[in-house]
């Protein structure tokens, strides 16, 4: 990371896991060790926790994130929460276009972009994910595909509003799986991601805009990753639901400043 130009993010994805009560348990257990933290944490918890999280989270410096949205502001969307309702929680950021939900929900770079226009239309910051299967990687068309999730789902979307977008590069055969992208291979996409940003909007902006790494990082690989010039923070699924890991790697995060 160029901490000169960017704060280190570091997120925990919580995907579809913890009852409130259960929620409530884990961050009391992390908060108190990272009130100090220099960079900035996230939490992005499922729709039922938000309220819970928020109430907890409040007087610390925690931001809070919901991990999908409709682009609708409301309508006949049986099942579907917006952007307004996820402004009223206090919901500071949103992820979009997590490679399960374009994988299991058949979400597109065209309704991912839908989804950045109503987060950033409300000012509620988006986390953009973008990755490739294996089989993509074994064809050798990373590029091509990252690129294309970088440009259509940032269509339209004005050079002032970037300052709300983070881009979290995830290959997809690394979530979950225990297996984690190289610090070069991360690297070289999340350069690649920035040089993209640069070709849409400018070089300014392209080193402005925080690009974080996620897939299976955890205490032990994270400094590693977080080294790396283009990778400023990470996207964390399960060792965010440990406590300990997580503070661990937002204590590397810290120490690399
Ligand atoms: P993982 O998930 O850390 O469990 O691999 C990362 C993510 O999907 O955001």
């Amino acid at each position: 990371m160029d901490i000169n130009l960017r704060k280190p993010i570091i997120a925990g994805n919580w995907k579809m896991n913890l009852t409130r009560r259960e929620a409530a348990t884990l961050i009391t257990e992390f908060a108190p060790n990272v009130l100090s933290a220099k960079s900035e944490v996230v939490i992005a918890v499922p729709f039922t926790n938000l309220e819970t999280a928020k109430d907890i989270i409040r007087p610390t410096n925690i931001m809070l994130a919901a991990q999908n949205c409709h682009h609708a502001k409301n309508g006949a969307f049986t099942g579907e929460i917006s952007v307004p309702m996820l402004k009223d929680i206090g919901t500071d950021y949103v992820i979009i276009g997590h490679s399960e939900r374009r994988q299991y929900f058949a979400e597109t770079n065209k309704t991912v972009n839908l989804k950045i226009k109503s987060a950033l239309e409300e000012r509620v910051k988006v986390i953009l994910c973008v990755g490739e299967t294996l089989e993509q990687r074994e064809q050798d068309v990373t590029k091509e595909i990252i690129s294309l999730q970088v440009i259509d789902g940032l269509k339209d979307i004005k050079t002032k509003n970037m300052e709300d977008v983070v881009i979290a590069y995830e290959p997809v055969w690394a979530i979950g799986t225990g297996k984690t992208a190289t610090a070069e291979q991360a690297e070289k996409v999340c350069k690649m991601i920035r040089e993209t940003i640069a070709t849409i909007y400018n070089e300014k902006t392209a080193e402005a805009t925080p690009i974080l790494y996620g897939g299976s990082m955890n205490p032990k690989n994270a400094e590693e990753l977080l080294s790396q010039k283009d990778i400023d923070g990470g996207l964390i699924g399960g060792a965010s639901l440990k406590a300990k890991d997580f503070t661990e790697i937002i204590k590397i995060a810290d120490k690399l400043l």
